[in-house]
């Protein structure tokens, strides 16, 4: 990978970060600098590429949930996942209450917007939230390779103080029985798994293991990964960005998943892992000068699926 172009890239698609702002419903997360713009590609024969800012960390936010998904459907399989969400695109917000509650027996969507997420991390096997949480952590640091892995107390705490809109869709699946678990049990993990603190390198890691269907050097670590992996690529290419997954269809054409820190997960099979951070997001919930970033790359080294 050229570094060189990877620069232009990044530098064409910097002004953009000036037409978003960073999240301010969850409090913590505006602090963040809108500025920051990083990019990294891992390459398959082992190589990492990035420019840009990708030192300073953010939080997986909504990226969490592409991982969430893998361990639940290694843990319970996919019929059992999909029995208490569904698998469609949405053309709502993220955190709608209203699309949850018209949609037959209140199943959420889809396993990447919010109520669907948090139904998804009720899934996840252990015996308490910390188990459960350690398990995710281990999963995640199978893939990037270091075991450091902490979540971000101050996000967390913040999301925890101001989180009602998703307290509200998960008691509402408690009622219809989407949840069977402790509700709050399952808010303080997927908290928690929202505000596990990554770097871009991690991110274009995690790409590249999803898109060579889950081989972390070279050798697939469980046998039902491949089928979990084809699942979650599935899903993010038609939901990843939520009410923008069309038009990112159509533009960049890669499975991605947006967090509203600014980070994007990129997986074009076959080809790389691309992990970005711009934390200027629009009214979506995604990174502004990300998308931009991801549709120049995708035209650049033809990685829309449909380029093939
Ligand atoms: O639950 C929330 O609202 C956040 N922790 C995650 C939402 C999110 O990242 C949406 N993404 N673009």
């Amino acid at each position: 990978m050229d570094r060189g172009e990877l620069q232009e890239i990044l530098d064409r698609n910097r002004p953009f970060a000036k037409l978003g702002n960073t999240a301010d419903y969850i409090p913590e997360l505006a602090y963040a600098d809108p500025d920051q713009i990083g990019l990294t590609i891992a390459s398959p024969d082992g190589k990492i590429t990035s420019v840009g800012d990708c030192e300073t960390p953010f939080t997986l936010q909504s990226i969490s949930k592409v991982i969430n998904l893998l361990v639940a459907v290694l843990d319970n399989g996919p019929d059992q996942v999909f029995s208490k969400v569904g698998m469609e695109s949405s053309g709502e917000p993220f955190n709608s209450v209203s699309e949850l509650e018209s949609k037959p027996e209140n199943r959420p969507l889809n396993p990447l917007i919010n109520a669907g997420a948090i139904a998804v991390s009720s899934m996840i096997h252990g015996n308490n939230v910390e188990e459960q949480y350690e398990r995710v952590c281990q999963f995640i640091s199978g893939i990037i390779g270091r075991d450091n892995l902490e979540y971000d107390e101050k996000v967390f705490q913040s999301e925890i103080l101001t989180g009602d809109r998703n307290r509200s869709l998960a008691y509402f699946m408690k009622s219809t029985g989407v949840i069977d678990t402790n509700v709050e049990k399952a808010l303080e993990l997927y908290f928690r798994l929202c505000s596990i603190k990554v770097t871009c390198s991690d991110l274009a890691k995690i790409g590249l293991f999803l898109s060579t269907g889950g081989r972390s050097q070279g050798q697939v670590v469980h046998k039902n990964l491949p089928r979990a992996v084809k699942i979650s690529l599935s899903i993010m290419l038609t939901a990843g960005m939520y009410n923008e997954s069309g038009e990112t269809l159509l533009r960049s054409g890669i499975p991605a998943k947006s967090g509203v820190s600014g980070g994007i997960l990129a997986a074009p099979p076959h080809e790389m892992g691309i992990g970005i951070i711009g934390p200027a997001i629009n009214g979506k919930g995604n990174s502004v000068a990300g998308l931009k970033i991801l549709e120049d790359i995708s035209s650049k080294y033809r990685l829309h699926i449909f380029d093939k």
